[in-house]
């Protein structure tokens, strides 16, 4: 990726200040009928070129070009509410592989995902050959350490670590590693949505999470670069459980002041 920098054309710029109002780090201004950047001290979000009418300003430098909204769409707050209300952890797969172009859109849907700071500091590793080597470091690990973890979480008190104990067979296991782990948790929630328009199913990992952050040896087997950390693990494939029903919940916790 070249160096980033925000460009105006001003032949093209009609002065509306659309950009002026939208930059978060108010690193535009208005001066003699045009907009003009005034310290390249910005986040280059784009947000100044997503907004301008006239297409006069860009952020130059980065890898792809924004693609154009042609028509607004809208999703059905019902149907958002029902996709968050009865998506289930799913745990039993059936053995069919996930096809690429879906495994793409997945990886494109954490991309694209939002991030503090505009830090872009989320990446991927999809688990593929390495699945089963990468598995069996962790079950080691796991095992190795069972008689602790019995002491503070029911779900590993009453598990038994077999050699399937993190991926359950599902053929696709997909790591978001980040520096900030929030940015990496956005990213695997937009990648589970995709994931489960495509009729797959979704388990967010945290033990596996856990063990390849606490283990060296798995960080090496990953190669998981210095300051990046895992954020979650999404393990995934075609289920072979159907849910029928939404499952019971506490009253809402809220404060209304
Ligand atoms: C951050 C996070 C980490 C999780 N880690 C694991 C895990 O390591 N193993 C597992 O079997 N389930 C894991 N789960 C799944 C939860 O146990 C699951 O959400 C819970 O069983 C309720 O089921 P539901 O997701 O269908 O509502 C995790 C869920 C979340 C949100």
């Amino acid at each position: 990726m070249d160096k980033l920098q925000v460009v105006v054309e001003k032949n093209k710029c009609i002065g509306c200040s659309l950009c002026v109002k939208t930059c978060p780090a108010h690193n535009l201004k208005i001066q003699e009928g045009k907009a003009q950047v005034i310290l390249e001290d910005c986040l280059f979000c784009g947000q100044c070129e997503a907004v301008c009418p006239r297409k006069a300003v860009t952020v130059s430098g980065y890898d792809h070009a924004p693609q154009e909204k042609n028509k607004e769409e809208r999703l059905n707050p019902g149907q958002v509410l029902n996709t968050i209300r009865f998506r289930r952890t799913v745990r039993q797969f059936q053995n069919k592989p996930v096809p690429t172009e879906v495994v793409k859109q997945i990886l494109e849907a954490g991309w694209m995902t939002h991030t503090a700071e505009n830090k872009r500091d989320v990446s991927f590793i999809v688990l593929d050959q390495e699945k089963e080597r990468i598995e069996k470091l962790a079950v080691n690990l796991f095992r190795k350490i069972k008689p602790l973890a019995d002491l503070i979480n029911p779900l590993a008190r009453n598990n038994v670590i077999d050699d399937h104990f993190f991926f359950f067979k599902a053929p696709l296991v997909i790591l978001v590693l980040a520096e900030d782990k929030t940015n990496g948790l956005l990213a695997a929630q937009n990648m589970e949505f995709v994931a489960e328009a495509n009729g797959l199913g979704v388990l967010f990992s945290g033990f596996f999470t856990m063990a390849a952050n606490l283990s060296p040896k798995i960080k090496k087997a990953l190669q998981i670069p210095k300051g990046k950390k895992v954020a979650m693990t999404l393990v995934m494939g075609y289920p072979s459980v159907r849910y029928l029903r939404s499952v019971p919940r506490k009253e809402m916790n809220v404060q209304w002041k």
